[in-house]
C-alpha cells in the first residue's frame, strides 16, 4: 500500500465512529479555479454498528490508497453500506476501488446521485440502494437517516444523519477548505475564514435552495457536524448560526471594489472613490484583480452591499481580468443590491454596457458610471463624489448597517 507523506492514522470521533479520509496539505487549486491557500481535506468516515458497518464518502482518488489504508488499519473486513451525500468525484472518486475491495457493499444514495455516479463512473446498477427523503437504515445499534438536500451544491445531494449519536455527515455542507491535523474546530477564527471562503466559492450561488434546506434541519439535534472538508464541528452551533446569517441576513454597509489599473487612472479613480466612501461611514474592500487572490474577493463579496467594478478600455471592451471577475462574480450570484463601474477610456468603447450585460444575474440596482476620457478632471472627481454620496445613501435608506 502506498504510504503518502503527511498520512493521517485512522482518528475516533466518537466510539466505533472513526474518520478515515485523507487531509491533502499540497493541494492549490480545486476544480482549476478555486484557490485552496490552505489546502483541504477529504474525510470519510467509518461506522462500526453491533450488526451492519457503514462507510460514509470516500476520498479524492490520488488520495484513494489513504481511504483503503485506513479502513485495513481499522481490520476492516466488510463493508454494508458505502454512504455517497454527493457524485462529486471529491468523495466519490474511490467508488470503483472501494466496491471492488468490500465486495458485498451496497452504494446507498439518492436516485439523481445514483444516476450521475453511473455516468462517471460506470458502476454495475446492481451495487446501489436509492433512499427517499427521510428514509433509514440500521446498522443494529445505530440508525441511519437520510435527509435529501438538493443544491447543497448539486441536483442529487444529501445528508445523512446518525441518530443515537446526533451527528450529522453533511458532506460538502458546513464544511471548508483547510488542511489541519485537528480532528475538531480547535481555532474558531481560521475555521470561520476558511468556512466563509468556501461558502463564497462552493455555496453562495445556491443561497435560496439551501435557506430552505437550513430550515429543514432545523429541529434536528445535531452534538457533532462532520463534513467531508476541513476540521469536524463538535461545537456545531457556531457553524449552523454562521450559515444562517450568510443566508439569511441582509448585507452590511460594504462596499467591494475589484479593479485593473493599466496607467494609474483607474487605480487614481478608485483611491478616491474610497476616500469619499470611507468619509461618509462605509466599509471598502479593494481588490487590484492583476495580483489578488480570488477566493479573497470572493469572500469579500459574502455580505457586501455594493459591487463597483473598476476597469479601464482596452480594444474597446473591459479589461479581459476584469470581465473574468464580472463573470465569476455573476456565477458566485452575492447577495449585493447596487453595482456600478468606474473607469477611463482613450478614445471610446462599450466598456460599461459589456460589464453590466456580464452580471445580469445579480438581482442589483446599477448606479450611474463614472467613465472619463483619459485622467480625470474635476468633474469627473465630482461624479465619484456624487456615486459615493449615493451608495451611501442607499445603504442608509435599506437599514444596511
Ligand atoms: Fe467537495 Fe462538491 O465536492
Amino acid at each position: 500500500m502506498v504510504k503518502h507523506a503527511g498520512d493521517l492514522k485512522p482518528r475516533e470521533i466518537k466510539k466505533d465512529i472513526f474518520s478515515v479520509g485523507a487531509v491533502d496539505w499540497d493541494r492549490r487549486l480545486f476544480d482549476s479555479l478555486i484557490p485552496l491557500p490552505d489546502g483541504t481535506s477529504y474525510n470519510a468516515y467509518l461506522i462500526k454498528g453491533s450488526q451492519k458497518t457503514a462507510l460514509i464518502d470516500t476520498v479524492d482518488p490520488p488520495m484513494k490508497d489513504v481511504l483503503l489504508n485506513n479502513l485495513e488499519q481499522l481490520d476492516t473486513k466488510k463493508i454494508d453500506y458505502v454512504i455517497f451525500n454527493h457524485a462529486e468525484p471529491d468523495h466519490s472518486g474511490s467508488i470503483v476501488e472501494v466496491l471492488a475491495k468490500y465486495p458485498e457493499a451496497i452504494a446507498v444514495c439518492t436516485p439523481k446521485c445514483k444516476g450521475m455516479l453511473i455516468d462517471h463512473f460506470r458502476v454495475a446498477d446492481n451495487r446501489f440502494k436509492t433512499v427517499e427523503d427521510k428514509e433509514t437504515i440500521s446498522l443494529g445499534d445505530r440508525t441511519l437517516e437520510f435527509i435529501h438536500a438538493p443544491w447543497v451544491h448539486w441536483p442529487e445531494t444529501m445528508l445523512t444523519y446518525l441518530r443515537e449519536d446526533r451527528i450529522l455527515f453533511p458532506c460538502d455542507f458546513f464544511g471548508s477548505h483547510l488542511a489541519t491535523t485537528d480532528l475538531f474546530v480547535r481555532d474558531a477564527g481560521q475555521e470561520y475564514e476558511a468556512a466563509r471562503r468556501y461558502w463564497a466559492e462552493i455555496m453562495m450561488p445556491f443561497r435560496l435552495p439551501i435557506q430552505k434546506n437550513l430550515e429543514k434541519i432545523k429541529d434536528y439535534k445535531f452534538d457533532i457536524i462532520a463534513p467531508s472538508h476541513g476540521p469536524v464541528h463538535d461545537k456545531p452551533e457556531f457553524i449552523i448560526k454562521t450559515y444562517r446569517s450568510w443566508a439569511f441576513d441582509e448585507p452590511g454597509n460594504i462596499v467591494v471594489i475589484p479593479y485593473i489599473s493599466m496607467h494609474g487612472i483607474t487605480r487614481r479613480m478608485v483611491a478616491y472613490l474610497v476616500e469619499a466612501l470611507t468619509r461618509r461611514g462605509v466599509t471598502i474592500k479593494q481588490f487590484d484583480l492583476a495580483v489578488t487572490d480570488i477566493g479573497k474577493l470572493a469572500a469579500a463579496m459574502v455580505d457586501a452591499a455594493t459591487i463597483v467594478i473598476g476597469t479601464p478600455t482596452v480594444l474597446a471592451g473591459p479589461h479581459p481580468t476584469v470581465a473574468y471577475a464580472a463573470i465569476l462574480a455573476n456565477a458566485l450570484k452575492p447577495k449585493a443590491k447596487f453595482a456600478s463601474v468606474i473607469g477611463s477610456y482613450g478614445w471610446g468603447g462599450k466598456a460599461v454596457e459589456q460589464i453590466a450585460s456580464l452580471i445580469s444575474n445579480l438581482k442589483v440596482e446599477i448606479l450611474p458610471p463614472v467613465y472619463c476620457q483619459g485622467a480625470p478632471q474635476a468633474a469627473d472627481y465630482q461624479a465619484l463624489d456624487n456615486l459615493a454620496a449615493t451608495i451611501a445613501q442607499k445603504h442608509k435608506d435599506a437599514n444596511l448597517s
